[in-house]
């Protein structure tokens, strides 16, 4: 109890006026203005429309996912809508060396990187979960690993440009939820890696922001199909999703919380986390460490 009075509430006061009092940038449509963003999983879906709104507000923009088809017709609305520049890669994030050489080719289109939208997701759907470990390795090759292959692949770009990695995630990737075990498991694994990888970049001076995105149901038709007859539960849409999620990106926040119910992102908020996480890093010493 005297520890708590000494130390904790102290420490947790500082950290809620911190957390609360810091000014907090606007976002205006024109910080994308010939900005260099890669966007994948852009087929179809919330990806589809970040396309769309990056091309609204003149950006250069390299969409990627499998479907040809479907990138091409994304490509030429976004050439309509005003993009500076506008271009697909298709293949499959399955391939990691696909995933690697993708980020290069991207990087040779548009002449550099600011920021690198992760979103693309191998196709799930609702069930218990019973012995498909194939499904489980899928989950977390093309949900996650490949995520960190694009990273670790884009970080020199981002790295000149004082860019940013947007990474998409959902609920499941914060909270327990039921018929989703190997999709969640990969959803958590983004928030360990590019949690701590955010952690290293502070320690490290690296000027590049992480921006971990937690969404609640979209109304994308993937999802309404998937939770159709099993779930019961409001979708948000995705057209705004989709702007919330470039907004957080280009603001450099940490995280963005986008659901249709405003009670979720308030009780979403871990100030146990967030505040062990703020003391924890006063401990290490780095010097004698390789950097980035
Ligand atoms: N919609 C929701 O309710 C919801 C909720 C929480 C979080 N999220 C997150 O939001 C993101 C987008 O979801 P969404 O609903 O928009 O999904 P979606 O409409 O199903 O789109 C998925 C995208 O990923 C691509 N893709 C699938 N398999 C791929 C592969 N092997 N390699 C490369 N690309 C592949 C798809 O294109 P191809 O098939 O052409 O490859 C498509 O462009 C995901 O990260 C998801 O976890 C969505
Ligand atoms: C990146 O930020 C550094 C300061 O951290 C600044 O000196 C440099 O000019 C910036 N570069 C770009 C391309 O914005
Ligand atoms: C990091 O980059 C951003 C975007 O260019 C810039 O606004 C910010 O001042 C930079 N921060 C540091 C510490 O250099």
């Amino acid at each position: 109890m005297a520890f708590m009075k000494k130390y904790l509430l102290p420490i947790l006061g500082l950290f809620l006026a911190y957390y609360y009092y810091s000014v907090k940038e606007e976002f205006r449509p024109e910080m994308l203005q010939g900005k260099k963003v890669i966007v994948t999983g852009a087929s179809r879906g919330i990806g589809e429309e970040m396309a769309y709104h990056l091309a609204k507000m003149g950006a250069h923009v390299v969409v990627t996912a499998r479907s040809k088809e479907n990138l091409q017709k994304v490509v030429s609305r976004c050439l309509e809508l005003g993009a500076a520049s506008a271009h697909y890669v298709a293949g499959t994030m399955e391939d990691m060396t696909f995933a690697e050489q993708f980020v290069a080719k991207a990087g040779k289109l548009m002449g550099g990187l600011d920021m690198l939208i992760l979103n693309h997701i191998t196709k799930t759907s609702l069930s218990f979960f019973h012995n498909d470990i194939h499904f489980v390795r899928k989950s977390m090759e093309v949900n996650f690993l490949s995520y960190v292959v694009l990273s670790v692949a884009a970080l020199p770009m981002l790295k000149q440009s004082n860019g940013s990695i947007v990474v998409v995630s959902s609920l499941a990737g914060k909270i327990a939820h039921p018929l989703l075990a190997p999709y969640s498991a990969s959803k958590f694994a983004l928030d360990g890696f590019f949690s701590s990888i955010r952690k290293e970049y502070s320690l490290a001076k690296v000027n590049v922001s992480i921006t971990l995105c937690v969404l609640g149901l979209i109304n994308t038709d993937t999802a309404i199909k998937a939770v159709s007859g099993i779930l019961d539960s409001h979708a948000a849409p995705k057209e705004e999703c989709a702007l919330e999620i470039i907004k957080g990106g280009v603001l450099r926040q940490e995280e963005v919380y986008y659901d249709s119910s405003l009670w979720t992102s308030l009780l979403l908020e871990n100030p146990g986390r967030k505040i062990l996480e703020f003391i924890f890093p006063r401990r290490y010493t780095v010097d004698k460490l390789i950097s980035y």
